[in-house]
């Protein structure tokens, strides 16, 4: 069901609001940011925010940290404090986290990140919208670490999320969606955001884990439907918001990432006038494009996960004049944040070489075990196992950077790479050779003409 709420934004204007009975209700809404201004909008998303008081730095934490996908969970809170030094200096209109928002959906966590995100609204007056993500409601896999052992830790419900998150969307949707924690939010005047919650969380408890696949209802897509028919009334572009991806971003890895039924979802974003899309979830920064006959195109840009290393955002810039958007990232600048707050930390005030050596460090270590336990490869000395390793490290970096275009080369150029090249055919090889003939694109940067196709 359809349902219309007031929000108070600045200057006034009239807007008319046309619900699904096709009945007009006339408000005052006041937009912060009126018509023929420009928007920035600092996109990112799982931060898997994973609060200080559910970890120590004991053995049940450092094997979880070891066996992870290389989040650095034991700096969430400094990152968070980073992002808002960040926003602080950037100043832009709005935040976007598109999901995954805590580590496991641990209540605590979520509790912990709204405080930081309040902060960084009255700080910076920028306006903070969240969605979650498949990690962020009735998680089974919610933990508190403490000494040798994990212990079960509260997780939320969508209602508690609803009502943790507040302020950043729910009060000031201009629409909510009856079937799912979506909803229709309006930064300014001329751009709107559809943040769309395309988690399925009601099987989890059973599961015992969170559902990896995402979906949107048939109810939730007529909702988008009515959202783009109320943007379109009163002139306004969308740009949608949604944790799992709406096209495929890999070779390697789709099942489970791209949302289910995409087919269904690109054409109704289409009609509802949407050409960009912001995705979080497959942790790597991939922008991809579906066009359609009479060329109408739509972009989905993934973007890399704020706890992983790169440690990136991107930046959007929304410009009325030339009615185009900008697309670019940037790095989050935790090193200057430590060196300006006085920190003594040195894996802070080095933040960048500290986290890169640690996740090549880890993949390697893992391919070199699965490498030297394999017959295939025991005519190989150690010294070349450790190099062929390392170069899977590099590009598992590269590909969650989404810097392949400039960084692919000086890979290839090494001595590991040659080797993979004569190496007996099986997976890791595949993978190594795949990863470096990829269709080599920009996935940094994305330049969006708002008018035409
Ligand atoms: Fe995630």
């Amino acid at each position: 069901m359809l349902s219309i709420r007031k929000f108070a934004i600045i200057p006034s204007l009239l807007l008319i609001l046309t619900s699904c009975s096709g009945q007009e209700e006339r408000q005052q809404p006041q937009y912060r940011i009126e018509s023929g201004h420009d928007l920035s909008i600092l996109t990112t998303t799982d931060t898997h925010y994973l609060a200080q008081s559910l970890r120590d730095f004991g053995p049940a934490f450092n094997q979880f940290l070891a066996a992870g996908d290389g989040k650095q969970l034991g700096y969430s809170r400094e990152m968070m404090d980073a992002l808002g030094y960040d926003i602080g200096i950037r100043r832009p209109d709005a935040v976007i986290i598109s999901g995954d928002l805590t580590n496991n959906g641990e209540q605590a966590s979520h509790k912990d990140l709204a405080k930081h995100l309040q902060q960084i609204e009255q700080d910076t007056g920028t306006r903070v919208y969240v969605i979650p993500g498949n990690h962020d409601i009735q998680n089974p896999w919610a933990r508190r670490f403490d000494g040798s052992r994990q212990y079960t830790a509260d997780s939320v419900t969508a209602e508690e999320f609803r009502t943790i998150y507040n302020n950043f969307g729910y009060s000031e949707a201009l629409l909510e969606d009856g079937d799912s924690l979506s909803y229709l939010a309006a930064p300014s005047e001329d751009l709107w955001l559809l943040m769309l919650d395309t988690a399925k969380y009601g099987d989890n408890k059973k599961l015992g884990h969170p559902q990896l696949e995402g979906g949107v209802s048939s109810a939730t897509l007529k909702w988008i439907r009515a959202c783009g028919e109320l943007a379109a009334a009163n002139g306004a572009h969308i740009v949608a918001v949604m944790h799992h991806s709406l096209l495929d971003h890999s070779e390697f890895i789709q099942e489970g990432f791209t949302v289910d039924d995409h087919g269904q979802v690109i054409d109704t974003l289409l009609q509802s006038g949407i050409r960009t899309v912001f995705s979080g979830h497959i942790h790597i920064q991939d922008i991809s494009q579906y066009q359609e006959e009479n060329g109408n195109r739509i972009y989905d840009i993934a973007g890399s996960a704020l706890s992983v290393f790169p440690h990136q955002y991107g930046l959007l810039k929304y410009s009325s004049a030339n009615q185009t958007m900008d697309y670019s990232t940037a790095a989050l600048g935790m090193e200057a944040w430590a060196a300006a707050t006085g920190s003594t930390d040195e894996n802070l005030l080095g933040f960048k070489k500290y986290s890169e050596a640690n996740f090549r460090k880890r993949s390697a270590t893992r391919s070199y075990s699965r490498l030297s336990a394999d017959p295939a490869y025991a005519g190989y000395s150690d010294a070349e196992l450790m190099a062929m390793a390392d170069v899977v490290g590099r590009l598992n970096e590269i590909y969650f950077a989404g810097t392949a275009r400039t960084d692919n080369a000086a890979v290839i150029a090494t001595e590991g790479y040659r080797l993979w090249q004569s190496a007996p055919s099986g997976g890791l090889r595949s993978y190594v050779l795949g990863m470096t003939s990829r269709e080599v694109k920009d996935n940094q940067q994305l330049h969006v003409e708002l008018q035409g196709p």
